[in-house]
């Protein structure tokens, strides 16, 4: 056995022994097509970590990559691909990612896949051919067409991030067919494996939290958070232009208090848990980002993003209420009394600025409603997509509109969905 096998073999069974990959179909798919042939850049060590490889930048942002294994392997496992299915991915990137679908869906199959920048289309066609992958049809365009030549399709995949699920991928889906998207939902981006039904709706087989780079043509969304004067930090609020970022830097240079959260939070809490449940909740919620390798400011700790109220930009009384992991952050089980032998729980509410007791008393409100709920992470809400012209079913808890579609977001219990089993965050594109 050569390196690179020994490499991808070790890769392989991490994966397995992870449970990111989880059937034959998923496992000889990556035993089989050889990573470092779509990465001909990259050292061998490189392209058999468990890491993204960007493949290309501009201006020092990634804008393709060869996706991390763990995600690959977890949204082909959301796939749920069969030999003989016709697939369209949007994203062809590397070319890495068709090649495991080609594997699956066997010759009997076929796959599309589509990519809007014609030298990685270029670049994927080298790589398929190097691996002796044929029969992919490799299409140069933007995604938010689809690709209407081969359609219908059983599967639509994107390895891309969007903020809307576009018409023609609805229409070119098979009845009973599932596309499956990296899709930002106020802040958060989940993958979501999406049945469509007989009445045009479409609904979630399953949710994971992923971290994509976001679709570039007229399907792009500019959301970049703004940097607070002074620096140290950055600030978004998912949706809309919220408070104004001087009014944020100076309720922060104000701090009254601090109160123990009334339930545990660790880091994936504040950001696909209680993060995602208060933008979902609390319209104008917003999320205070630490500087790419620095610190949140105002000793808000060390960790990448924590959810916030600010008082409108109007406010007599200026303040912000973050909420804050704790060091020993468990969330209690969702029944009452918690499950004995836990640790205690951390997080806290930290309050700034005159205004800021008001707002602290309603982010502990937020708390109490997102522990009663289940504490639900990102991967535990259902999913409901209504297209444009689709009559809504039965509203859900919460309703997100995008350019063309309703998402009706409903909260389970954490741990309720049905493939908890496999990993419910990865890291990125
Ligand atoms: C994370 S990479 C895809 C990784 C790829 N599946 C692989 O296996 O290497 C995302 C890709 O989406 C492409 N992309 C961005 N916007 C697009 C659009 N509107 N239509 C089609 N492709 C797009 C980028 O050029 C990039 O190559």
């Amino acid at each position: 056995m050569s390196d690179v096998d020994r490499a991808r073999a070790a890769l392989v069974d991490g994966l397995v022994a992870t449970g990111r990959i989880r059937s034959a179909a998923v496992e000889d798919a990556f035993r089989a097509v050889p990573r470092h042939l779509f990465l001909p850049d990259a050292a061998p060590a490189t392209a058999y970590a468990d890491d993204a490889v960007a493949v290309q930048r501009v201006g020092g942002v990634p804008t393709s990559s060869a996706s991390q294994p763990s995600m690959v392997a977890v949204m082909l496992e959301q796939l749920d691909l069969r030999p003989g299915q016709r697939v369209l991915e949007i994203g062809a990137g590397t070319g890495w990612n068709a090649a495991l679908t080609a594997r699956i869906v066997g010759a009997s199959g076929q796959v599309t896949t589509v990519d809007i920048d014609p030298h990685l289309v270029d670049s994927a066609g080298r790589h398929l051919a190097a691996a002796g992958v044929t029969g992919v049809r490799l299409r140069c365009g933007d995604g938010v067409a689809g690709e209407p030549d081969g359609a219908p399709y059983d599967r639509i995949v994107l390895t891309v991030g969007s903020d809307d699920v576009w018409p023609a991928w609805v229409a070119q889906l098979a009845p009973g067919g599932r596309l499956l998207l990296p899709l930002a939902v106020r802040g958060s981006q989940l993958s979501a494996a999406l049945d469509l039904g007989p009445d045009g709706v479409l609904r979630s087989h399953s949710l994971r939290s992923c971290g994509f780079i976001r679709m570039r043509g007229p399907g792009a969304v500019d959301d970049r958070p703004v940097a607070l004067p002074g620096g140290g930090a950055l600030w978004t609020v998912p949706g809309g232009p919220g408070a104004d970022p001087a009014a944020v830097a100076a309720a922060l240079a104000d701090p009254r208090e601090a109160a123990a959260s009334p339930v545990g939070l660790g880091p994936a809490d504040v950001r696909d848990g209680f993060g995602l449940w208060l933008a979902l909740t609390e319209p104008g919620a917003g999320r205070l980002l630490a500087d790419p390798g620095g610190e949140l400011p105002a000793g808000l700790g060390a960790g990448s993003a924590v959810p916030v109220l600010v008082t409108p930009p109007d406010a007599a009384a200026p303040g912000l209420a973050a909420a804050v992991p704790g060091p020993r952050a468990r969330v209690p089980a969702p029944q009452p009394g918690g499950e004995p032998g836990r640790g205690p729980a951390g997080g806290e509410v930290r309050v700034f600025g005159p205004g800021g007791a008001e707002l602290g008393r309603r982010l502990h409100r937020a708390l109490d409603a997102w522990a009663a709920a289940g504490a639900p992470g990102g991967p535990d809400w259902a999913l409901t997509v209504v297209p444009d012209g689709v009559p809504a079913p039965a509203a859900g808890a919460v309703t997100v509109r995008t350019p063309h579609a309703r998402l009706l977001l409903e909260p389970q219990a954490r741990g309720s969905s049905t493939t908890s089993g496999i990993s419910r965050s990865v890291r990125f594109w």
